[in-house]
């Protein structure tokens, strides 16, 4: 099964924005329920939208996602999120260690480390993603991702790590407009998966309409969208051509 996945990031600014997105994505699927036979589609908004989009989606198979948790699960620590809060809002899945995270707030991949081994005890899919800067991109690529990799999975065991999604995302490449080229992504693919075996691999960073298929091509299992995913048509656009 494919994955697609939608990331909000910090978007929109309105509930009734949000409704109008996640209604548009969940009637357009409706309409042709088998694609959901062959992607797993997954909406992660904002955290302040989890609870409205969740009534909203009621029985339809789009999954819920969250875009960051903190690995503690209760106790003073202000302004975060837990696994368990998520997980008793219906989330399957949780973005962890995007770089946005890493850049703006600071996080390491000893805390992505925490924060996917609490997604896993609450039953969730962490989602982890991984990736290189431009200047990384120059010759320290395949170590720095080996490394960004086995500290995030570092203890976890074979059963748990088989659950881990991962999402290869050139720092880059991300809302830029200037995507990796897919036979280049298609090394990095070849490069994880020498250790990932069984891992369900995406590829993330300026996903378009006109370019995603590529990825399917070249063997990504799923995609990770951002600012396409606020437009319901040609997100929507993006499943029904992969859904094959
Ligand atoms: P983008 O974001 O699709 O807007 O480049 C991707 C991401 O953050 O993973």
């Amino acid at each position: 099964m494919k994955i697609i996945v939608g990331n909000w990031k910090m978007n929109p600014s309105t509930k009734k924005e949000a409704e109008n997105i996640f209604l548009g994505v969940k009637k357009e699927i409706q309409k042709h329920s088998h694609l959901l036979n062959k992607v797993k589609v997954v909406i992660c908004p904002p955290f302040v939208y989890l609870p409205f989009l969740s009534r909203l989606k009621g029985k339809s198979k789009i999954s819920l996602g969250a875009q960051n948790v903190f690995f503690e699960e209760k106790g003073a620590f202000t302004g975060e999120i837990s696994a368990p809060m998520l997980f008793d809002l219906g989330v399957e899945y949780v973005i962890i260690g995007h770089s946005e995270r890493d850049r703006y707030f600071g996080e390491t991949d000893l805390m992505a480390n925490k924060k996917t081994k609490s997604v896993l005890k609450f039953k969730m899919k962490p989602i982890v993603c991984i990736g290189e800067t431009k200047k990384e991109s120059k010759n320290q690529i395949f170590k720095i991702l080996k490394k960004q990799i086995t500290l995030t999975l570092r203890d976890l065991s074979p059963s748990e790590i088989s659950q881990v999604i991962v999402s290869y995302e050139p720092v880059w490449a991300i809302g830029t407009g200037n995507p990796c080229a897919p036979e280049r992504a298609k090394v990095i693919l070849l490069f994880l998966r020498k250790f990932l075996r069984k891992n369900k691999i995406l590829y993330g960073g300026s996903v378009q309409l006109t370019n995603a298929r590529n990825y399917f091509e070249v063997g990504f299992d799923g995609l990770l969208i951002g600012g396409v995913s606020l437009k319901p048509q040609e997100f929507t656009q993006i499943i029904k051509e992969n859904a094959v």
